[in-house]
């Protein structure tokens, strides 16, 4: 294997268009995590880079449906990610976004590089448009009937009830599924890189160089969209948001999120560390390994590193371990649906408890096909395994050690004598630490290839043989006629845990902080680099070393937890967007400040005449008493009252409005009315009379 000074490491960059969910930690985040964790334990140099992906239309939609600017709906969204995931305790470098100017430059600068070779291809075709909506739509905005199995929903891109892989005009009777109408053609211009052109440099790389080395599923996704044949992808769109083509005559266009995104790592980068970054992405003795999910793949491992490729001087990505999905009770997880364990609600839920989170997901890591998160089966790893066996034998070890040393690490010395007894205690030691040594080798093997659910079970069979070895050694039966042999077995015990206190470092770090201070270890520490380096077990603490009190690591996960757990599963509370959305209801309106709010003079008067506008089947024309004039106000609600029908009625009216003419009338104010998602209009009456002037606050 090639020998690296350095390694880079990135992590996908989540979109800023809803929370982190455990399928997310599972897929890219977690594995990134330990591994990285894992380097440093080695002291390797090592950067770990992510951020928020802040462009593409579903950015774009999403602001729209909340009725917010894009910039507004990628603050909050960035912010709450970020909080998320410092919280949990992901140990990323740098947690950026694609916002900032330093990305939008970089992104600049790679596009031009590419474009002033003349790699890009220019073309003018005919895409679809909705015109209401006032944006081409992509792929996967348009769907229509499938030409080919006549499924009624088919995407732009795929039939996924045949499969088929479409183009938008393949399909019949396209519809936007943005404002649902029938979209138009519209020609617009755009760039393309020609991925053809990679094709057999690719096959070179990937196929011939990756064959070993990557995932199978890694791999086998390759290799399949390869041997397709690869098409020149169209890198521009026609957005208002986005990184603007740094080109004349341009306007309007912006780079296509996937080609800005993962330049985000190298933004990110640079942000962190402007004057070195060069060397973590250009120097041919780094290491670059992506950990994203599997529907990332062909971005990374095909249309990246071509991106790279043809800007010139970078390193290609060494690996790319993707996960496949993690599901819910058997179930997708699903945002729209609100399926999902949201990352912050479980960081209040179960304060804490982020080991376990991390342990649980470790422990059915989506390595090579899809899994699947229960709750009960979180409550039972928690409880017959961190608890059980982790938390269990380290408690176990140090509670002996106070009650027969006082905390003391109990001398090491040789075992005496040759009795039989002495003689056992010495197999089963031997055992213990061939078994020890093994599991270790294990362990670090699996996370050299990036197979944490292996790495992490093997850690834990250091407790197991931990457990094993006091269950075959019993000192508390011994601790009345030979308290050397019960010193000797305790010290070992504790060299166990002390190794355990090492290896659960990239896998539980709330652990190895507590296990770091019930060991009192800051004065051995620098010892255990070499557990790292050469995979060689620490082989004792030192004598005599004064121990602090033990505290429990874990507690059980109790029944009533996860019932409330399952419970709200089971209600999903829809997220406001989507009950908008069931409810047909308007999206909210940016938020205003109170000063905003005061501004309005609203006041409740009282209809003293109503008679309909000639020529206008919408408008009334009601002569209102405000208390401090009597004054003319035009209010659309022609169809929804009769003239006779307000008179004498109280409501509530924006005083200070500017006065507006409409047919040939001054209308000095407006009428406050609920209108229901059927258009149907309501008066707000006050709901006792009141006298008219009264304000409304
Ligand atoms: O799938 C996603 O969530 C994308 N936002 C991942 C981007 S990874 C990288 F390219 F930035
Ligand atoms: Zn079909």
């Amino acid at each position: 294997m090639k020998k690296f000074k350095r390694t880079t490491v990135t992590a996908a960059l989540p979109y800023a268009n809803g929370p982190l969910h455990i399928g997310h930690i599972a897929g890219a985040y977690l594995p990134a995590d330990t591994y990285v964790r894992y380097l440093r334990l080695k002291g390797e140099d090592v950067v770990f880079v992510c951020g928020s992906d802040e462009h593409g239309v579903a950015i774009t939609l999403g602001a729209k449906k909340e009725g917010v600017t894009p910039k507004q709906f990628v603050d909050k969204y960035h912010n709450l990610m970020k909080t998320a995931f410092g919280d949990f305790g992901i140990s990323f470098d740098i947690y950026s976004r694609t916002s900032n100017s330093i990305h939008y430059e970089t992104a600049q600068e790679f596009f031009r590089t590419i474009y002033d070779q003349g790699i890009f291809l220019e073309e003018t075709s005919d895409q679809y448009y909705d015109e209401q909506e006032r944006i081409f739509l992509a792929d996967r905005y348009i769907i229509g009937t499938c030409p080919n199995c006549g499924h009624p929903a088919a995407y732009g891109d795929q039939c996924e009830k045949c499969g088929t892989s479409l183009s938008p005009r393949q399909l019949i009777n396209p519809r936007s599924t943005v404002s649902g109408n029938t979209p138009v053609l519209k020609p617009t211009r755009h760039w393309y890189f020609p991925l053809d052109k990679f094709e057999n440099w690719l096959r070179e790389w990937v196929i011939e160089g990756h064959k070993e080395d990557w995932k199978v599923n890694v791999y086998g996704q390759c290799k399949s969209w390869i041997d397709q044949g690869l098409q020149p992808r169209s890198i521009t769109r026609d957005l208002e948001w986005g990184v603007p083509v740094p080109l004349k005559n341009a306007e309007g266009k912006v780079l296509y999120v996937w080609f800005d995104a993962p330049i985000g790592y190298i933004s990110a980068t640079k942000e962190l560390l402007p004057d070195t970054w060069q060397k973590y992405w250009k120097d041919p003795e780094t290491r670059l390994i992506h950990f994203i999910g599997k529907d990332n793949i062909v971005f990374h491992c095909i249309i990246f590193p071509s991106i790279l490729k043809a800007a010139g001087d970078y390193i290609l990505p060494d690996n790319v371990p993707a996960n496949e999905f993690l599901n819910l009770e058997g179930e997708k997880i699903s945002t729209s649906r609100n399926h999902a364990v949201w990352l912050h609600e479980y960081l209040v839920d179960f304060p804490g408890r982020r080991d376990e989170l991390r342990y649980v997901l470790a422990s059915i890591s989506p390595e090579t096909k899809d899994s699947d998160f229960t709750w009960k089966d979180y409550q039972q790893k928690v409880n017959s395994e961190l608890v059980a066996i982790l938390g269990n034998f380290v408690n176990r070890v140090l509670v002996l050690t106070w009650k027969y040393f006082n905390g003391q690490v109990p001398s090491s010395h040789e075992l005496p004598g040759t009795d039989a007894r002495r003689k056992r205690i010495l197999e089963i030691y031997n055992q213990a630490h061939n078994d020890l040594n093994f599991s270790v080798n294990e362990m670090i093997r699996a996370l050299d290839e990036f197979r944490f659910r292996e790495a992490q079970f093997q850690f834990m069979n250091l407790s197991r043989i931990g457990n094993k070895f006091l269950a075959d050694t019993e000192p508390w039966k011994l601790a009345k006629e030979d308290m050397e042999a019960v010193g000797c077995i305790l010290n070992y015990a504790l060299t166990i845990v002390g190794n355990i206190a090492i290896a659960c470092q990239p896998f539980l770090p709330d652990a190895a902080k507590s296990l770091k201070r019930q060991l009192a270890s800051s004065s051995f520490e620098s010892s255990w680099r070499k557990f790292w380096e050469k995979k060689a077990l620490i082989d004792s603490i030192p004598e005599f070393h004064q121990l602090e009190k033990p505290e429990l690591l874990y507690r059980n996960v109790e029944d009533d937890e996860i019932a409330k757990q399952i419970e709200k599963l089971k209600k999903p509370k829809l997220p406001v967007m989507e009950i908008q959305e069931q409810a047909q209801l308007k999206p909210l309106k940016p938020i205003i400040s109170i000063d905003d709010f005061a501004k309005l003079d609203i006041r409740i008067g009282k209809v003293i005449q109503a008679e309909k506008m000639e020529k206008s089947n919408k408008l009334l024309k009601l002569t209102v008493d405000t208390g401090i004039d009597q004054r003319t106000v035009l209010s659309g609600i022609a169809q929804h009252y009769k003239p006779e029908e307000i008179i004498g009625k109280e409501v509530t009216l924006i005083a200070n409005l500017a006065p507006r003419k409409m047919m040939g009338i001054e209308s000095q104010g407006m009428i406050l009315m609920a209108e229901e998602p059927d258009g149907k209009l309501r008066l707000i009456h006050p709901s006792e009379a009141v006298v008219p002037g009264s304000t409304v606050s």
